[in-house]
Parts: structure tokens; sequence; C-alpha cells
């Protein structure tokens, strides 16, 4: 029988002290599967240790590859040479959503691949028709056989223009057209960090990708890539979380390894609701000794604010001094913690893709279950700031993308702890 823990969190406590944020969740999840593009071994550094980077181990492993993954020292070495497979099984590209890299990159390299519909968190319809698309113009033939998808053909360069902006497809057909012959156009572009960070780490092994972090990408194929040794960027969604949490308890923390550029999108609405917020190099002060102001969010692509910050957000919001409204622009369906909120009295409306949030003067704590990752880190915030106990049931969501993110929270004073369920 699988063991079932909760989160058990006693709130009103403000955190107090210092932290460090880990490698970046999004950007790790991309440059691992980018290493099976390389024509020798890499080593791959600050992977933060949580469970879609052990997803991650067990699919190369099983392509093939030879990993020497240490997650204690964040470190991952891989050896692409002896891959002998280019399909995936469909129970794990069903474990989560960005195994959908994992097609840019077999498809890059083999000129084939055959990867499941990718899984993930329930937060809305999550298409990839654009990562298809992209796929076809580099040259692939695409089938889809009962949810799995095969993709086949020799890769050449294209124009490809995206519809929408899209963080997955921007990575993934840059993933595919590295290698592609000829030169490969992407406009309408995410400008993402992850974005960036990927490119980077491509151009690292000997790619010639340019423009990555604007709205047009341009990337010039090469035969070859070589070796190398490269350091993910710290993760700006779990430094926001620890911001916000800091905000929530009326705390004062000072987060390390941060890249406050980064982070200027929730600084700018920390600092309207009267959080005091200090940026210097890679480190973050966050301070509040009384209470906040409303404030109206809309969540929009980079650098705008982040839909995966909407969450913790919303529930530092349920205690704010007047009604905010929030805007969830991305996904159709990422108000399910506010649901759970409500149980513990916070004080909401929710109306198509805009949640009003009329500020309550206390949370009561009460059994809540995440349905998602960053649900479940907004209502670990929300049990932060409640009178009494609130447990988080399903805590496997939070651990997907955030690295023990209780014990993170406990080392600056929280009362949360994990139990097991009877
Ligand atoms: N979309 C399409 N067609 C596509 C691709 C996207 O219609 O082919 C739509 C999506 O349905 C969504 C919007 O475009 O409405 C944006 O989707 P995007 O492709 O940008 O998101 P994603 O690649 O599915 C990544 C992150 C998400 C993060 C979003 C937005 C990974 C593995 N996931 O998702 O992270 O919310 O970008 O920044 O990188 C999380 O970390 O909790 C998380 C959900």
């Amino acid at each position: 029988m699988v063991d079932c823990y909760k989160l058990s969190i006693r709130g009103e406590v403000p955190l107090h002290g210092e932290t460090f944020v880990s490698g970046g969740k999004n950007t790790s999840l991309a440059v691992v599967p980018a290493v099976l593009l390389c024509d020798e071994p890499c080593t791959i550094e600050n992977l933060p240790d949580i469970e879609d980077i052990h997803v991650l181990y067990r699919i190369l492993t099983h392509l093939g590859a030879k990993v020497d993954y240490n997650n204690k020292e964040r470190r991952m070495v891989i050896d692409p040479t002896t891959v002998d497979k280019t399909a995936v099984p469909f129970a794990y590209s069903q474990q989560m959503r960005a195994s959908y890299y994992l097609m840019g990159a077999l498809f890059g390299r083999y000129g084939e691949a055959q990867v499941g519909y990718p899984g993930g968190c329930d937060i809305g319809s999550r298409p990839i028709d654009q990562h298809i698309k992209g796929f076809r113009l580099l040259g692939g033939e695409i089938l889809d056989e009962s949810g799995m998808l095969h993709i086949k053909g020799t890769l050449s360069g294209s124009i490809v223009n995206f519809d929408m902006i899209t963080v997955g497809g921007t990575i993934n057909v840059m993933l595919a057209a590295a290698r592609a012959k000829g030169n490969t156009v992407l406009m309408h572009a995410a400008k993402e960090p992850h974005v960036v960070d990927v490119a980077s780490f491509l151009n690292s092994m000997g790619a010639n990708i340019k423009g990555a972090g604007t709205d047009t990408i341009r990337i010039k194929g090469v035969p070859h890539l070589h070796g190398t040794s490269y350091t993910v960027i710290p993760d700006q969604i779990e430094a926001g979380t620890l911001m916000i949490a800091a905000a929530a308890t009326r705390g004062d923390v000072l987060i390390h390894g941060c890249i406050p550029t980064h982070m200027e999108a929730l600084t700018a609405k920390l600092l309207e609701m009267g959080v005091f917020v200090n940026s210097q190099d890679d480190r973050i002060r966050v301070r509040l000794n009384k209470g906040h102001r409303s404030i109206r969010l809309t969540t929009q692509e980079y650098p705008g604010f982040p839909t995966d910050l909407q969450q913790p957000m919303s529930a530092l919001l349920t205690r704010a001094g007047g009604t905010s409204e929030v805007i969830e622009n991305i996904f159709d369906n990422r108000f399910k913690h506010l649901d759970e909120m409500r149980r513990m009295g916070a004080q909401v409306i929710i109306s198509g893709k805009t949640a009003y949030i009329e500020g309550v003067p206390e949370l009561r704590g009460a059994p809540v279950t995440a349905t998602d990752l960053r649900g479940g880190a907004a209502l670990v915030i929300a049990g932060l700031m409640a009178k009494g106990v609130t447990e988080v049931y399903n805590p496997d969501f939070i651990d997907r993308g955030y690295e023990r993110l209780e014990d993170k929270l406990s080392r600056l004073g929280a009362d949360i702890r994990r139990e097991r369920v009877e």
C-alpha cells in the first residue's frame, strides 16, 4: 500500500531569517532532455531535487542513456551516446507535463520520436498544437497513434510563427531546430528566463541561437553538439513563493541566490500592496509588519505577472484590505485552490477568468486538498496565515515542483510538518 501524507500547519507564526532558492524547475525540465541532442556527455549542476527531475532520470535511463544522478549534490552527468530507443512509454509521459520536451530533443537528434501526450497539473486545457505545427514545419510527419505521438522526418530549418505565446512550444521547437539543416526563425516566441537559459545551454554545446529573450529567435542549425558543464538558473517561481510567504506571515526574510530582475513583476505588485521589498545583487529581502492593500492583478507572459505566482499571490490577497481583482489570462482553470480557501473563511467570487477576493481579517485553519502544484503552495501559504491548524492533503503535487518546501519554511520558523495519513 502507498503511504499518503498531509502537511499539518499551525498558522500565524511570522517567518524570520535567511533562506536560498533552488535551481529552476522549468529550465531543468528542458535542459535535461536537451542533453539527448549532444554527441558527448554533459554535466548539469544546480538541478532542483524534485519529483519531476526523478521522473526524467528514469526516462533517460529507460532510453539507454548512462546517467549518474547525485540528487544530494544537485548534479546529473548524462552520457547520451548509449541511447538506443526513441520511444518514451505512455506511462512515463503521463507523469509530467515536461515530457513533451523529449519530442523536440529525440526528433532533433534522431529524426524520430514516439512520446505519449503529456500529463501534468490539471489547470485547464493544455493543447500542444503549436509544438506540432513547429515540428511539421521543420519536416516532421506526425502520426497520432492512440495517445502516442509519432514524429518522423528529415529536419530542415523553417520559419515558425506561433499563433500564441507558448513557453513549451518555443523551447521544444528550438530543441528540434538546433541541429536541423539550415536556418530556423521562431516568431512570436516566449521570452521567459528559462527560454533564455535553455538557449544558453544549447549554445554552450556549440549551437548557434540568437535572440532568446526577445520575440524573434534565430537558429542556425549545426551538425554536431559537444559536451558541456552547465549550471541552471535559480527558480523564480520558488523565489516568488518564498517572498509571498514572508509577506503573508508578516515576517522578515532574506532570500539568497535569486535573480532580482526576474522578480520585477512580483516585486512591483508587493510594493503596491505596501510590502517592503529590497533587492541587492542576488538577494531579496521581504518584510511586512502591518496590513497590506488589495490590488488588481493580471497574469501575462514574461515580463508580465507570471501565472505560476497567481495562486500563491491570491492566498496573500485573501487578507488584504479591500477587494482585489485577479485576472487569469494564461490557463482556464487555475482557481481551484480558491474553492478550498473558502473553507478557511476566504471571501471569493469567481466569474470566468476573474476572481474577486475580498480581504477578511482572519483565515481559519481547515483540512484542504491540493489539486495542482502552485495551488498546493497557495494552500500552504493560506495555512501559514490562518488561525489554528490547516491540513493540506495531496502534498505530492507540491513535491513535483518545490524542493522540500516545508523544510525551507520550518527553518524560517514556520510550524509545519509532514504527517502520515492514517
Ligand atoms: N497553448 C496552446 N497550444 C500550444 C501550447 C500552448 O493552446 O501548443 C496554450 C496553453 O493551453 C496555455 C497557453 O497557451 O493556455 C500558454 O501555455 P504554455 O505553452 O506557455 O505553457 P506550458 O508550456 O504548458 C509552461 C510551464 C508552466 C507555466 C507556463 C506558462 C513547464 C513544464 N510548464 O507550461 O508551469 O505555467 O509555461 O508560463 O515549463 C508550473 O510550473 O506550475 C507550470 C504549470
